[in-house]
C-alpha cells in the first residue's frame, strides 16, 4: 500500500513518524510534499528511502491513500490543484474537521473518502483518532485506515455529524486541559514560594495518577470526586465551586468552538456555491 501525505506540519510529520515507527508503511511506499520544501530536508537524514515529492500532484499520482494534512484555509487550493490527478480506486483522507463529504465528493466525485482527526497526544501513543467514512468507502479501505491509525492511537469511527463535538473532546482537548492547568499553575504561584517547576510537577503527576485511576481501576469521574471530597471537608469546598461556576465556562467553550467551526464551514460553502454558479 502506497501512502501519500500532503502537508508536513504538526499532523503530517506525526503521521509519517508513526507509520514508519510502527512499520505499517515502508519508507519506499511513503510519498510526501510540503509547500515549504526546506522542511522536508530532515526526512532524508532519518528516512532516506522516503519519497520527497516536489509537488502535490506527484504525491497524488503515486499513492493509494492520500492524507491531506493542510490547514482548513489551505485545503481549497490544495484540493482544487490536485483533483485532476486523482483516479478511481484511490482513497482521499482529509485531516480536517471542517469539511463534509458532500464537499469532498463535489471535488472528488464518486471517490471513497474519509475524514480522519488524530490528536497531538498520538506522539506519545495515547490518543483517540476520529474517523468518518463516506458511503463509497469499502470494508477494505476502512480496515486499511484503521490499521494505519491503530498502530499509535485508538480509532473511533463516528458519523460525520458528530465530528464537531468529538473533536472538542479529543484533538482540541489537550489544548483545553493545558489552558486550564496553566491558570492553576499561575494562581498557585501567586499563593506560595514554590517554583513553577515544582508546581508543574505536582500537578502533572496528579493528572497522570487520576487518569490511571480511571483506566486501571475503571473508576468514573464522579466516583473519584466521591473518594476525595469527603463530606464537610476541604476538597468538597473546592468541588462545590467547580460545580457552581465551571458549567457556564464549558457551555461557552463548546458554543464558541461550534461557532468557529461553523464559520470555517461557511467559507467552504461559499466557495462551493461560487464554483457552481
Ligand atoms: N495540530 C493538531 O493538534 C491537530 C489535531 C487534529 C487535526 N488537525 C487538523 O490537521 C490539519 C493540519 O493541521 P496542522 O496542525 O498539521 O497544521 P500545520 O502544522 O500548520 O501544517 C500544515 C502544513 O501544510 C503545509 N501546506 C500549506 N499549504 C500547502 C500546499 N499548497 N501544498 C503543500 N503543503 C501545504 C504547510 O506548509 P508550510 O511549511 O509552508 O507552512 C504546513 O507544513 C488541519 O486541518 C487541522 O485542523 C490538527
Amino acid at each position: 500500500m502506497k501512502v501519500g501525505i500532503i502537508g508536513f506540519g504538526s499532523m503530517g510529520s506525526m503521521l509519517m513518524h508513526k507509520f514508519l515507527e510502527a512499520g505499517t508503511v515502508l519508507e519506499e511506499d511513503l510519498f510526501i510534499s510540503n509547500r515549504t520544501q526546506e522542511k522536508l530536508v530532515e526526512i532524508f537524514q532519518k528516512y532516506p528511502k522516503v519519497n520527497i515529492c516536489n509537488n502535490n500532484a506527484d504525491v497524488v499520482s503515486s499513492s493509494d491513500i492520500i492524507f491531506y494534512c493542510v490547514k482548513p484555509s489551505d485545503m481549497r487550493e490544495v484540493a482544487e490543484s490536485t483533483k485532476k490527478f486523482v483516479r478511481k480506486g484511490q482513497h482521499i483522507c482529509a485531516v480536517n474537521a471542517c469539511i463534509r463529504f458532500n464537499q469532498l465528493n463535489s471535488l472528488f466525485p464518486d471517490l471513497s473518502c474519509s475524514i480522519v482527526i488524530p490528536s497531538v497526544t498520538g506522539e506519545v501513543n495515547k490518543s483517540v483518532t476520529l474517523a468518518a467514512f463516506n458511503q463509497q468507502s469499502t470494508e477494505k479501505e476502512i480496515a486499511c485506515i484503521k490499521t494505519l491509525m491503530d498502530s499509535f492511537s485508538s480509532v473511533t469511527i463516528i458519523p460525520e455529524n458528530e465530528l464537531g463535538i468529538c473533536t472538542d473532546l479529543t484533538s482540541c482537548m489537550p489544548g483545553f486541559i493545558a489552558s486550564i492547568f496553566s491558570i492553576i499553575v499561575e494562581e498557585a504561584l501567586s499563593r506560595s514560594n514554590l517554583s513553577k517547576e515544582e508546581i508543574h510537577n505536582m500537578i502533572i503527576t496528579t493528572i497522570l495518577g487520576t487518569s490511571k485511576l480511571c483506566v486501571d481501576q475503571k473508576m468514573p469521574f464522579d466516583q473519584i470526586v466521591e473518594r476525595v471530597a469527603t463530606k464537610g471537608g476541604i476538597t468538597e469546598e473546592g468541588t462545590k465551586v467547580i460545580r457552581s461556576d465551571f458549567p457556564q465556562i464549558v457551555k461557552t467553550l463548546f458554543q464558541h468552538t461550534k461557532e468557529r467551526r461553523e464559520r470555517t464551514m461557511l467559507n467552504w460553502a461559499g466557495y462551493f456555491s461560487k464554483k457552481n454558479e
